[in-house]
């Protein structure tokens, strides 16, 4: 069964000129990172969505950094496994020619597609990576796994916050155009490990599929679609990415 529908969705994303891979936090669950909406959405009883907005960072800023470290020192011994892989090593022979023959849009922070060698990833939702100066904006680079102080920026003086979307917030206008390039460009989309219930992410998705596009969906829940349809109504292959998306890529 599993067989003829990664079958199935081979040759429905084989004669695309340009397909839209969108990830979320289930491509790396097998890596240990936690997922929001799986058994993994609190921290210290708190659920992720009373710390991940500007307002928990406003009136308890230690906490949320506390919370954004620790995701740190996780995701720091997390390692990129075979599904962030095969969609590195397939983005690569794809672009051999030079040509972009697609995007990955991804909803994650914590940079294992980066790890693991993917050509162009567009930071969806920001980066785990990166303090944002809460007075100007400006972003750096930040590997550090404690903060005794909270962390201040180079240029303002002011208290940093991570470089992440909230919800509630933009999407970072460069990250937000180079995915709507690729919805324009798109004739295909593969969609790998998300609940697809955040906007503008799903929108992306949705934008392919109502422009006739063929969709092919890579989720284990089994309430995730509606019987062989996934979320977005395409080709749903029903289990965890790091089995599947390698099957999916696998060279001819
Ligand atoms: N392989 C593939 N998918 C998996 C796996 C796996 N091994 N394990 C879990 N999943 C699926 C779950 O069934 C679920 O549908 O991954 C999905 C993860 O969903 P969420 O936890 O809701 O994460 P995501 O969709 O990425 O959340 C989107 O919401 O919390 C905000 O900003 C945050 O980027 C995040 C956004």
């Amino acid at each position: 069964m599993l067989d003829s529908r990664i079958a199935e969705a081979r040759r429905a994303l084989a004669p695309a000129r340009f397909v839209l891979v969108l990830t979320g936090a289930g491509v790396s669950a097998e890596s240990g990172v936690p997922t929001f909406r799986g058994p993994g959405g609190y921290w210290r009883n708190r659920h992720f969505s009373e710390l991940a907005n500007p307002d928990a960072f406003a009136s308890e800023p230690r906490t949320v950094w506390d919370w954004y470290l620790e995701r740190r020192s996780t995701v720091r011994l997390c390692t990129p496994n075979a599904a962030h892989a095969a969609l590195a090593a397939w983005a690569a022979r794809r672009h051999a020619d030079g040509e972009p023959r697609g995007a990955l849009v991804t909803q994650n922070v914590d940079g294992l597609h980066e790890r693991a060698g993917h050509p162009e990833v567009i930071r969806f939702h920001g980066s785990l990576w990166r303090n944002r100066c809460s007075a100007c904006g400006a972003e750096r680079e930040d590997e550090a796994l404690h903060h005794a102080e909270l962390p201040v920026s180079p240029c303002c003086g002011a208290l940093e916050r991570p470089g992440v979307v909230w919800f509630g917030e933009a999407i970072p206008r460069a990250a937000l155009d180079a995915a709507y390039d690729a919805v324009q460009a798109a004739d295909a989309a593969l969609v790998i490990g998300t609940a697809g219930v955040v906007y503008p992410a799903a929108a992306l998705v949705e934008s392919v599929r109502a422009a006739g596009a063929p969709v092919v969906e890579v989720n284990p829940d089994e309430d995730y679609g509606l019987g062989e349809r996934g979320a977005f109504g395409g080709v749903w292959l029903r289990g965890p990415a790091g089995a599947i998306v390698p099957r999916l890529l696998a060279e001819d």
